[in-house]
């Protein structure tokens, strides 16, 4: 019988995808879900053919450099890969996938409940009823911005992106976007991210965090939307800059923030915790069962693709 080839997977995964992972690869897994730092990362990959890593890995050039030879692919439970230096695997000969596709609509959900929460001010209603300081109806009481009517920017037009532009029609608003190549998509297409943003009066951000999109979201940039706008992230938190984002909330240029996710997270700014106006998540955009599932099914397609010398369906390269 051949050999069943030996895969580490540094987190714990939903129950079917670890069945289907035990029946497949002879594998390591992590039932208690303790992340795994470099040195153990290092240490628990030797004599395995494959990792199955997770955003919250760092599988940078150094870590790269270390690891064992045996290694021949990476597969990662996420369709964003800024945590891996995909050059650096090239350069070893390491093949790189993620699962696209799978966390599209669990993910515009997401950023929906924030756009209404943050624009409807759900964090500051829940917290009057938990701290039971609500003394009942009032004409005037946490007015938000309604939908209807108002302009949504999208920035970044691929699957998320346009899943997301769908649900906001539903809710009446005019869809905006800016994209590398323009879609023929009923929405308004604007050839720069400056001119999508002067007419955003709600924002939501779609686009990978690479060197070049770190910190895209500046005091230049937000100086430029409609004052009193709503944004909305679910991409990668590096791809704001925090200082900026808080300033704006604070001066009211930016009437409220929903974020799924933060740079550095989880230890995220604490700015963003002292303020009313932001509804913050933690990093929940693909935390539904089916999609978790699915992420995961995604992956080892990948890697079963790889160990019959197949191209995997989801490579990813630079
Ligand atoms: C991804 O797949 O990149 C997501 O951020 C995980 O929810």
């Amino acid at each position: 019988m051949m050999q069943k080839p030996r895969l580490l997977v540094t987190r714990k995964l939903p129950d079917t995808v670890e069945k289907r992972l035990v029946d497949t690869f002879e594998t390591i897994l992590n039932p208690d879900d303790v992340p795994l730092d470099s040195e153990k990362l290092i240490q628990q990959s030797k004599n395995v053919d494959g990792i199955l890593c997770t955003p919250n890995d760092q599988i940078d050039t150094d870590l790269i450099a270390r690891l064992p030879d045996r290694i021949r692919i990476i597969s990662t439970f996420s369709v964003g890969y800024e945590h891996i230096d995909i050059t650096a695997c090239q350069r070893r000969g390491i093949v790189v996938t993620n699962t696209p596709g799978v966390l599209t609509d669990a993910t515009a959900d997401i950023a929906l409940l924030l756009l209404l929460g943050a624009a409807r001010r759900a964090y500051e209603g829940e917290r009057l009823i938990r701290e039971d300081k609500w003394t009942g109806w009032n004409p005037t009481q946490l007015i938000g911005i309604g939908l209807q009517g108002k302009r949504l920017g999208i920035l970044g037009m691929g699957r998320i992106g346009q899943a997301v532009a769908q649900r906001a029609q539903a809710f009446g608003m005019e869809i905006h976007y800016h994209n590398r190549t323009r879609l023929d998509h009923g929405a308004t297409y604007h050839d720069s991210a400056e001119s999508l943003l002067k007419v955003s009066d709600f924002l939501s951000l779609h686009f990978p965090l690479t060197p070049q999109t770190r910190g895209f979201l500046n005091a230049e940039r937000l100086a430029l939307m409609p004052k009193g706008a709503v944004v909305v992230n679910t991409a990668r938190g590096g791809v704001v800059e925090d200082e900026a984002l808080l300033a704006a909330l604070k001066s009211g240029q930016v009437a409220a923030a929903g974020l799924d996710v933060f740079d550095g997270e989880p230890n995220l700014h604490p700015g963003y915790r002292e303020m009313p106006n932001t509804l913050l998540l933690p990093h929940l955009g693909s935390a539904t069962l089916e999609t978790r599932n699915a992420m995961g099914f995604c992956a080892i397609d990948n890697l079963e693709a790889f160990f019959k010398g197949q191209t995997p369906p989801h490579p990813v390269t630079v």
